[in-house]
Order: C-alpha cells, then structure tokens, then sequence
C-alpha cells in the first residue's frame, strides 16, 4: 500500500539594503535582499524543511548549521538538493511542493514561472507539480515594514 506524507516548511530572514535577492535559487532585482548565514533564500530553506519533515529527517540546520563557515554564501540549492536526496534515498517520491513567499515588494508575480522552473529542476520534478504563491503583509509587522520576507512550504511524499 502507498504510504503518503505531507511536510511542513517556514522560515524568515531580515531584509537590507544592497543585498541580492534571491527566492527559489533565482535571483529578483531588488532594492533589498534577504541578510543570512548562506545566501538567505527563504523560500528554498522553507522547501527544504518541508521536504525534511515530510520525511522526519531533521531539519535544515540539522544539516547546514549556520555556524559552520563551509556554508558561509552558499547557494541554497544546494540544501535543498541535499534535502531532495535524503528523502529519495528512504524510498520516498516527491508529489508535489506547493509554496507562498510573504514580502511586501518588489512585485515577484513576473518572475513566478521562472522560480517555479528552477525549484522543478532542483527538486527534480516537473514544473505542474511546483507551485510557489506571493503575498504581502498589507503593511503590518516586521514584513510589511520592509524588514523581514518569510516564506512557506507544504510537500507531499509517497513510497
Ligand atoms: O498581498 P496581496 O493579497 O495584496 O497580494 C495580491 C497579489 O499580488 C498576490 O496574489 C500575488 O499574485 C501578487 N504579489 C506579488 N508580489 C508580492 C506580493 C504579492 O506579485 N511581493
Ligand atoms: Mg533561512
């Protein structure tokens, strides 16, 4: 009998001026980008929860610690393809990756096919199967005041 399993995925990284921003392993022209440890992707680090929790492997920094000067910058795919392996090798496919990004601007919805092309490629799936939504935060808190982007992700596994 088929085993199905969801994950649940969220993380949150400060905003400033001048930095790249980068979601999904694209990089967004923005004024300001997301400050982290690794290039801050949020939205490939909560995919990589998502992923991990779905097959109750850990999480993130589990397997990437912050502290480790190895993923100083680091390109986010690469925890994700890192993610995307372990899940594969407990027997698991991977369904489906839905996602929203919460950031109050720039405007993202131009580049959705783009972002949605290069999580496929990374995750290994086709492109119907990846599904990455945007909202602002109408202002409010720390993401409407243009401090902080946030980001979540829900998966489905099955073996
Ligand atoms: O947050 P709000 O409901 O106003 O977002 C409306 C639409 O604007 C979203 O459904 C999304 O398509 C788009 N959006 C965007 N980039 C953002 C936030 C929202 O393209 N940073
Ligand atoms: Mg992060």
């Amino acid at each position: 009998m088929t085993e199905v399993r969801t994950g649940l995925g969220w993380d949150t990284h400060r905003l400033a001026w001048g930095l790249d921003l980068i979601l999904g392993g694209v990089r967004v022209p923005s004024e300001r980008g997301q400050l982290g440890h690794s290039d801050a992707d949020v939205l490939s680090h909560a995919i990589t929860d998502a992923l991990l929790g779905a097959a109750a492997l850990g999480d993130i920094g589990m397997l990437f610690p912050d502290t480790d000067p190895q993923w100083k910058g680091a390109d986010s795919a690469v925890f994700l393809a890192e993610a995307v392996r372990r899940v594969r090798a407990a027997g698991f496919t991977i369904v489906n990756v839905d996602s929203t990004v919460i950031l109050e601007k720039p405007k993202l919805k131009d580049y959705r096919l783009t972002i949605r092309e290069a999580l496929a490629k990374t995750v290994g799936i086709d492109i119907d199967r990846v599904s990455v939504k945007f909202k602002t935060a109408e202002g409010v808190g720390p993401v409407g005041e243009l401090r902080s982007s946030e980001a979540q992700a829900i998966v489905t596994i099955a073996r």
